[in-house]
C-alpha cells in the first residue's frame, strides 16, 4: 500500500505568496524560480493539491518570503546610482561612435577598466536609432556565437550557420546609417573579427570595437599582428582610455551633489583603485545610505571604503 502524504500546504504562506508576486509583478515561473521548484509544484501547492511532501515546499517558501523582504528593505535605503552622466571619458566614447557612425568607419574604443565604457555604449544605443549594441560573454567569441548575439540584438531570427546569419544581418544593417558596436570585443576569435570587418564592409554602417587592452593588442601584436594588418588598417579611430580622470570623478561627484574639496580628493584616490568609476560608485551608494538624512561627507565615505574593502 502507498504511504499517504499527510502534510499540507500553509493557507497564510499561500496568501504571503499571491500577495509577494503581484506587488513585485513576478509571474508563477519566475516565482519558482527564485523558490527553486518546479513550476508545477508551485502551482500545485498555491491550489492545496499538491501531492509531494508540502512541509518541505512550506520550508522553502518562507526562506524566500523572508529573502524579499531583507532584500527589499536593503533596496529601499540605498539609493539608486545616477543614470548615465556626461563625463570627459564618456563624451570621449561617445565622440567615437557619432564619428564612425556618421562617416561609416570602423573604430575602437579600449583599456580603462571601470571608466565608463559600457555605461556610455548603451547610453549611446538608446538615444539613437539603428545603433546596435552587443555585449559579448567570453563563450560567444566564436563566428556562429557572435552572429546569434547580433541577430538577437537586432531583433533578428538567428536560423542557420554563420555565413548565412552574416547575410541576414547585413541586409537588415544596409541603408541604415547604423552603428554597431561590439563590447567587450577581446573575446571575438579571429575569424569573428573578420566577420566585423565583413559586416562593416558589405552593409556600410560603422562598427565600433569596444574592450580591454587586449583588443588593441590582439590587432597589433604577436604572431596575429600580420593577419591582422589589413583589418588595423581600417580602423579609422583608435580611442584609448586609461583611467578615469579627475573631471569624470568630479561630474559623478556633482551628480551625488558631494561639494567639499576634502571629500572631492577622497573620491578622486578611491576612482585612482582598482575598479575605477565602478568602485566609486558602489562606494557612493553605502556611502549614502549610511549618511541617510546628512550630508554626504568624509566620514561616510571612509567608513563605506573601509566596508567594501577599499583600504586594504
Ligand atoms: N558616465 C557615467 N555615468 C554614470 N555612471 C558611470 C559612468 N561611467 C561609469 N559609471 C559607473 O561605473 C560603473 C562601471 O562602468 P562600465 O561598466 O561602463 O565600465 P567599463 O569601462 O565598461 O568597464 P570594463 O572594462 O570592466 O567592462 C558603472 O556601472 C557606473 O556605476
Ligand atoms: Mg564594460
Amino acid at each position: 500500500m502507498s504511504e499517504v502524504n499527510e502534510t499540507q500546504a500553509s493557507p497564510e504562506l499561500i496568501e504571503q505568496v499571491r500577495n509577494e508576486m503581484s506587488q513585485s509583478g513576478l509571474s508563477q515561473n519566475d516565482a519558482a524560480k527564485q523558490i527553486d521548484i518546479k513550476n508545477t509544484t508551485i502551482s500545485q501547492w498555491l491550489r492545496g493539491i499538491y501531492p509531494g511532501d508540502n512541509d518541505k515546499v512550506n520550508e522553502k517558501v518562507a526562506c524566500w518570503l523572508s529573502a524579499c523582504a531583507e532584500r527589499r528593505g536593503s533596496i529601499a535605503s540605498m539609493p539608486a546610482p545616477p543614470a548615465w552622466v556626461e563625463t570627459p571619458t564618456a563624451k570621449k566614447i561617445s565622440a567615437t561612435f557619432s564619428y564612425a557612425q556618421m562617416a561609416g568607419v570602423m573604430g575602437i574604443v579600449y583599456g580603462g577598466a571601470g571608466v565608463g565604457k559600457t555605461v556610455t555604449s548603451k547610453h549611446y544605443a538608446k538615444s539613437y536609432p539603428n545603433v546596435w549594441h552587443v555585449e559579448l560573454m567570453a563563450d560567444a567569441g566564436g563566428k556562429l556565437e557572435c552572429a546569434r548575439e547580433i541577430c538577437e540584438v537586432m531583433g533578428l531570427t538567428a536560423t542557420g550557420n554563420a555565413s548565412q546569419l552574416r547575410r541576414d544581418i547585413v541586409s537588415h544593417a544596409k541603408g541604415s546609417l547604423g552603428l554597431l558596436i561590439i563590447d567587450e570585443a577581446q573575446f571575438l576569435k579571429p575569424l569573428s573579427l573578420e566577420m566585423m570587418r565583413g559586416i562593416w564592409r558589405q552593409a556600410g554602417i560603422g562598427v565600433v570595437l569596444v574592450g580591454n587592452e587586449v583588443v588593441y593588442a590582439q590587432l597589433t601584436g604577436g604572431q596575429r599582428a600580420a593577419s591582422f594588418a589589413q583589418l588595423f588598417s581600417r580602423i579609422s579611430k583608435k580611442q584609448r582610455l586609461n583611467k578615469p580622470l579627475k573631471g569624470d570623478v568630479f561630474k559623478l561627484a556633482d551628480a551625488w551633489n558631494v561639494q567639499g574639496k576634502k571629500e572631492r580628493d577622497l573620491l578622486w584616490n578611491i576612482a585612482n583603485k582598482n575598479g575605477a568609476l565602478r568602485s566609486l560608485t558602489e562606494v557612493l551608494r553605502l556611502a549614502s545610505m549610511y549618511a541617510a538624512d546628512e550630508v554626504l561627507s568624509g566620514k561616510f565615505i571612509n567608513a563605506a571604503w573601509q566596508e567594501l574593502g577599499g583600504m586594504q
